[in-house]
């Protein structure tokens, strides 16, 4: 197994790899993947949350083979633009309208767009002569990406600690997480005690001192957490009341997977920047995005004493391949209506996991599902596998039984591609349900 190791795999525990070698996947096609061994599985998880398309699409693969053909690369640094980034920095920008967005920088992924919404959040401030406002709030379990800014951010304490000191004036509040509830424990009544907790992180720190509040409409690898409804309006309103900047990360959220265009669109919330990777591309090639309101985009072009520029910019910014693919995605998203699909799918993804709870009552702490992203929360009331790792253990059942998920603790996960068949979700989930009663036999 010392071949597996000259690759240092990431977020791999490598003892455990160099002793079962990876699973490598050789192919993929529409919800399946396929290995080197010939075994088929259907992806539960969407290759990371992401897979929107599903694998294979003809449509992408011909629109990346066209612009490598033409221009595979030039930076859009100063002066110089290429036609597919141009297109859809306009594409996105109609489709994000609603979302008040008007105004696009790309990057490579979701920690860069992470990163450069950070950034933009603190020069605003300053900007506008207000640079005390430095400081960001951020929720517990929240997932934010690995560079460090992206990382300062994270609310997913084991990701973060072995990598301090982070960014400085990072403060976080409790996740809007009603099923553990870490305000009112014992109440089974959400009062959204989380929402007025970023009210009183803002006034703790001092209002001058806030530059932003950064949120996933749905806390997706902290365990899919879905917020209570009326959670984000409220603290969007708080953000407002303060002058505090509301970035939404839709790195997961976007592109169709909760059944809207974006996360903040599904919960009534308008950010004033939001990030994207992720499903822009479906994993094609890597994408990130950042959009801003016009109101942020107008107060970089007066900046009296700073010079003209926004002084960020990855190399790759606006990579003309990958923007091809970003616009072949996109097209092929609207052209079978997969936002809509998702949305209709997902209510059947609701029912079977609601149904595994039924039948498994005392097994299941909470099933449901939004749009194309799910959860099922698990315990093992026998004792016998510790709190923590029944995720892992239903995922390395459902693994032998041809099912791809991804375990977060005692939460399986699902977010398959948007273009999966109700008879495909049903099998999925009845190999949930046998892996469950494997682990109960
Ligand atoms: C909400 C969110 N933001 C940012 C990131 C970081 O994205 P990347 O891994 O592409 O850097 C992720 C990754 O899962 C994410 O879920």
């Amino acid at each position: 197994m010392e071949k597996a190791l000259t690759r240092w795999g990431p977020y791999t525990d490598m003892r455990q790899l160099a002793q079962a070698g990876p699973t490598i996947i050789t192919r993929g096609e529409g919800v399946y993947v396929y290995d080197d061994q010939g075994h088929e599985y259907l992806d539960g998880h969407g290759g990371l949350w992401l897979a929107n398309v599903g694998y294979g699409r003809r449509e992408i693969i011909d629109a990346i083979a066209r612009q490598a053909e033409t221009l595979a690369w030039f930076p859009s640094f100063g002066g110089f633009a290429n036609e597919p980034s141009l297109a859809l920095a306009d594409r996105l920008v109609s489709l994000l309208r609603p979302d008040n967005m008007a105004h696009v920088m790309f990057s490579n992924d979701g920690s860069e767009a992470v990163e450069t919404a950070l950034k933009i959040a603190r020069q605003y401030w300053k900007i506008k002569g207000r640079g005390t406002k430095y400081k960001f709030i951020t929720r517990r379990h929240s997932y934010h990406g690995v560079t460090m800014g992206a990382l300062s951010v994270q609310g997913v304490t084991a990701n973060r600690t072995e990598f301090e000191p982070l960014l400085p004036g990072v403060v976080h509040v409790p996740a809007p997480y009603a099923l553990h509830c870490s305000i009112h424990p014992d109440s089974h009544v959400c009062t959204l005690a989380c929402a007025r907790a970023v009210e009183e992180a803002i006034l703790t720190q001092g209002a001058d001192t806030v530059a932003a509040f950064i949120a996933e409409p749905v806390q997706a690898a902290g365990g899919v957490i879905f917020p209570p409804p009326d959670y984000l309006r409220q603290v969007r309103e708080i953000c407002r009341r303060y002058d505090v900047l509301f970035i939404a990360d839709e790195v997961v959220t976007g592109f169709g997977r909760l059944g809207s265009w974006s996360g903040s669109r599904h919960y009534g919330i308008q950010p004033d920047i939001m990030t994207m990777a992720k499903g822009l591309t479906s994993g094609y090639l890597p994408l990130g995005a950042t959009a801003v309101s016009d109101e942020v985009f107008e107060t970089f072009l007066h900046r009296p004493a700073l010079g003209p520029e926004f002084r960020h910019g990855n190399t790759y910014s606006g990579h003309p391949v990958a923007a091809a693919a970003g616009l072949a995605n996109i097209a092929l998203i609207e052209r079978d209506g997969l936002v809509e699909h998702s949305r209709s799918m997902g209510l059947i993804l609701r029912d079977a996991l609601e149904g595994i709870q039924e039948r498994h009552a005392e097994w299941v702490l909470d099933a449901s599902a939004e749009g194309l992203l799910g959860r099922l929360e698990l315990r093992d009331p026998s004792g016998r596998t510790a709190a923590g790792d029944i995720g892992t253990a239903m995922s390395k059942h459902m693994y032998d039984l041809g099912v791809i998920v991804r375990p977060l603790g005692d939460v399986v996960t699902f977010s398959p591609p948007l273009v999966i068949t109700a008879e495909q979700i049903l099998r999925m989930t009845a190999i949930t349900e046998e892996a469950l009663k494997l682990i109960k036999a």
